[in-house]
């Protein structure tokens, strides 16, 4: 099946074309120029951007795929969540032209996305499986099954707080790296000594399966005045917290439903330290963990065609008008 997908749910205009999850072609343009002076997204100038750009990293998808438009078995636009100005510019591009194309139309959930994007470029799709989304708005865990009518997600737990990565954006712009500061964390995290500073595992020990990390947040600054320890040995305590976190969730799920392999997911799981600490500690612990190759971790449309291909053949096609709207608080599992 040639796919078609489009996402445009926050500062990145993205278009890609899959063969069932076979990428051909993946376009991303990133707004990160327009917005890092203002250390975060500035809703109004990303949906500018998206409308302005939406058109061209269409057809360059399209062209670096050898496709048509006539090709195509199925358009795919992220429907929600999302920022509501810029989910709207990609959605009602696609909408269009599947409309005007008579190509089939599906609307996709951009977390769900996330969740498949480690199945893309033949990884398999191993399913049932556990979920862990750490992007720079969710953090989230759940189980995700394959029905007779398609895909399911089953949420478990959230945070009640900050997501991982924005605990990673703010503790980085506080020691004054570029936002986003994800990648430049991840290489000072690699470089310290996680032993430097012991910080309280939040929610240790607590049952259910939460998450909250504003109280680490408030540590980790704190930490940065009253300790002598350097960025990249508090940023290095800072990562081992969070993985030791995100593995007691994961390995109490895994012990709770009997599923011995996690799915990653998300910007976050980008980060070499937390691929090989997390990956380690449960892997001691006998749970496979599966990351999706670093550029598909970070927002993309591959992942949007992913959707398509996992859960609309089994659904019927959004025929109304009410469910073709995009939705900004779109539900999550
Ligand atoms: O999934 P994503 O692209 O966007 C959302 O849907 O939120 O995730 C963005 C987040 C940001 O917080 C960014 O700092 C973080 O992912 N990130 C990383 C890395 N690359 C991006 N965090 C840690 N290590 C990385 N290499
Ligand atoms: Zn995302």
């Amino acid at each position: 099946m040639r796919i078609l997908g489009v996402d445009t749910s926050c500062d990145d205009t993205s278009a890609a074309v899959t063969d069932d999850l076979t990428i051909l072609s993946s376009v991303v343009l990133s707004q990160t120029e327009l917005h890092e002076g203002f250390g975060g997204v500035v809703p109004e100038e990303a949906s500018r951007a998206h409308f302005s750009r939406i058109d061209g990293v269409v057809r360059k998808a399209l062209s670096d795929a050898g496709t048509t438009i006539d090709e195509l078995d199925l358009i795919v636009a992220t429907r929600g969540p999302g920022l509501l100005g810029s989910l709207l510019v990609g959605y009602n591009y696609a909408r269009g032209l599947a409309l005007a194309a008579s190509i089939p139309f599906y609307g996709a959930n951009h977390l769900f996305g996330h969740v498949y994007s480690a199945f893309l470029g033949g990884a398999g799709e191993e399913l049932p499986s556990l979920s862990l989304i750490i992007s720079g708005g969710h953090t989230a865990i759940g189980i995700v099954t394959r029905e007779a009518d398609g895909v399911r997600h089953d949420f478990r737990g959230g945070t009640l707080d900050d997501a991982v990565g924005e605990l990673i954006d703010k503790t980085g712009r506080h020691c004054g790296l570029p936002w986003p500061a994800g990648p430049h964390v991840d290489n000072l995290a690699l470089a310290g000594n996680k032993k430097a500073v012991r910080f309280t595992r939040p929610l240790r020990g607590r049952a259910g399966y939460d998450f909250s990390f504003s109280g680490l947040k408030s540590a980790f600054l704190r930490a940065r005045t009253e300790e002598q320890a350097e960025d990249g040995d508090l940023f290095a305590s800072l990562m081992d917290c969070v993985a030791d976190c995100l593995v007691e969730r994961i390995r109490d799920l895994a012990d709770e439903t009997g599923i011995r392999r996690v799915l990653f997911s998300g910007g976050v799981a980008a980060s070499g330290f937390l691929r090989e600490h997390c990956g380690r500690k449960l892997l001691s612990a006998g749970i496979k963990s599966t990351f999706p190759q670093r550029a598909f971790c970070t927002d993309n449309a591959a992942m949007i065609c992913a959707c398509g291909y996992l859960e609309a053949p089994g659904r019927t096609w959004v025929d109304s008008a009410a469910d073709l709207e995009a939705d900004a608080f779109a539900s999550f599992f």
